[in-house]
């Protein structure tokens, strides 16, 4: 065992992304994902790991100390030295938009709480997985560096924001060993069909109507979910502490271009498209300058999005039996089959 790493959030898009490409990647890590299992958290993304040597997961929720302590010691067993990798969050801007209390219970006090934990429990590095969406929306030029002044527009990223905030301070404070990556928007296996992409792909494929927002020309800078997963393992193994990086592909699309091809790519009819109220302070356009993860430690994203796109895409037509049960929601079953009781969140 070379190495013991606690991450949060797992059951979800990134956090599973990241414990299959560990798995493969770094076979001899022990790996203790706790995660609440809310509705975002699936544990039928990783059934394929459920037997792997060193994998552990923990059902628990980062707002509770207790929950996060036994999460530690879990992780900490056989007096190993931890690692956190912190994905766990709420992370959909529609649903802060309905309700933002949760976001701040999870993103925020979370945080402070996995935080504080994690200094007790002498934590060797803790990376802090946090958005580009903490920098705002940007005009028709120009692109987010880190040094870029925060200025989140939704409750979710604003959300996002205090949790760096805090994250930062522990490092300015304490000198804690955290680290905080920032990324653009992700596509790939295992996203909720409620973000843009997998949305879109299963309506289409079902022949339903795909909303577009407003005149759908926002932009998003699109990064294949492997390249971030394989950058927050190069900041983990490789980056600097207190140090921010930001992530992203240099793949600017408009949504309506993103539909566009999605519908061309599954041979659909463009009549599907529903333009739909937009969002309120949607953001704009967002691009990130990733020179800095690039010269300092070495990583630039491996997949472009003409491949990546339809290998998506064709992914999610080869797990209809996935896609079935996340959209009826037979998913949540899963949890009680294998353990026992019912996911709380
Ligand atoms: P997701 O919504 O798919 O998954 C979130 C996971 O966290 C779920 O498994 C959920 O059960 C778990 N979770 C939520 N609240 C929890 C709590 N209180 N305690 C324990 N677990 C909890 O999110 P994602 O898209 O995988 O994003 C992961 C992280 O990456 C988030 O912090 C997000 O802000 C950040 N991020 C996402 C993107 C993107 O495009 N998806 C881009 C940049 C950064
Ligand atoms: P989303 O995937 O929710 O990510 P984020 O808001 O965090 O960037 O949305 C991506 C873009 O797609 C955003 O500009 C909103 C837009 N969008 C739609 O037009 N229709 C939809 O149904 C969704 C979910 C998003």
């Amino acid at each position: 065992m070379t190495r013991s790493l606690l991450v949060t959030g797992g059951a979800g898009f990134i956090g599973s992304n990241f414990i299959h490409m560990l798995v493969e990647d770094r076979p001899d890590w022990r790996v203790t994902n706790l995660d609440a299992l809310t509705y975002a958290g699936n544990l039928e993304n990783l059934t394929s790991i459920e037997g792997h040597a060193g994998y552990e997961f923990v059902h628990g929720d980062v707002t509770s100390a207790a929950d996060v302590a036994r999460a530690f010691e879990v992780a900490g067993r056989d007096g190993a030295a931890v690692s956190v990798v912190h994905f766990a969050a709420e992370s959909h801007v529609d649903r802060s938009i309905a309700s933002g209390l949760p976001f701040v219970q999870a993103n925020v006090i979370g945080t402070q709480i996995l935080l504080d934990a994690a200094r007790g429990a002498e934590t060797e590095s803790f990376v802090h997985v946090s958005t580009d969406e903490v920098y705002g929306s940007l005009g028709a030029t120009g692109f987010f560096t880190e040094e870029t002044p925060l200025a989140p527009n939704s409750p979710y990223s604003a959300s996002k924001a205090a949790s760096d905030m805090l994250v930062r301070a522990a490092f300015k404070t304490h000198g804690f060993p955290a680290l905080i990556t920032r990324c653009s928007n992700n596509y790939g296996p295992w996203q909720f069909p409620e973000k843009l992409i997998p949305l879109m792909i299963a309506n289409a494929r079902e022949d339903k109507s795909l909303p577009v927002y407003g005149d759908g020309q926002q932009i998003r800078d699109w990064l294949f979910v492997r390249d971030h997963c394989e950058a927050i393992l190069a900041v983990l193994e490789r980056g600097t502490p207190g140090e921010v990086y930001n992530i992203g592909g240099h793949n600017e699309y408009p949504n309506l271009e993103i539909v566009h091809q999605i519908l061309r790519h599954l041979g659909k009819d463009e009549g599907l498209i529903e333009y739909v109220k937009d969002r309120p302070g949607h953001d704009r356009r967002y691009a990130i300058d990733a020179g800095k993860i690039e010269r300092e430690l070495g990583w630039t994203p491996r997949y472009t999005f003409e491949q990546a796109l339809p290998a998506t895409i064709a992914w999610y037509g080869s797990q209809e039996e996935w896609l079935r049960r996340v959209r009826s929601g037979a998913y949540r079953d899963y949890y009680e089959a294998q353990y026992g009781g019912r996911p709380t969140g």
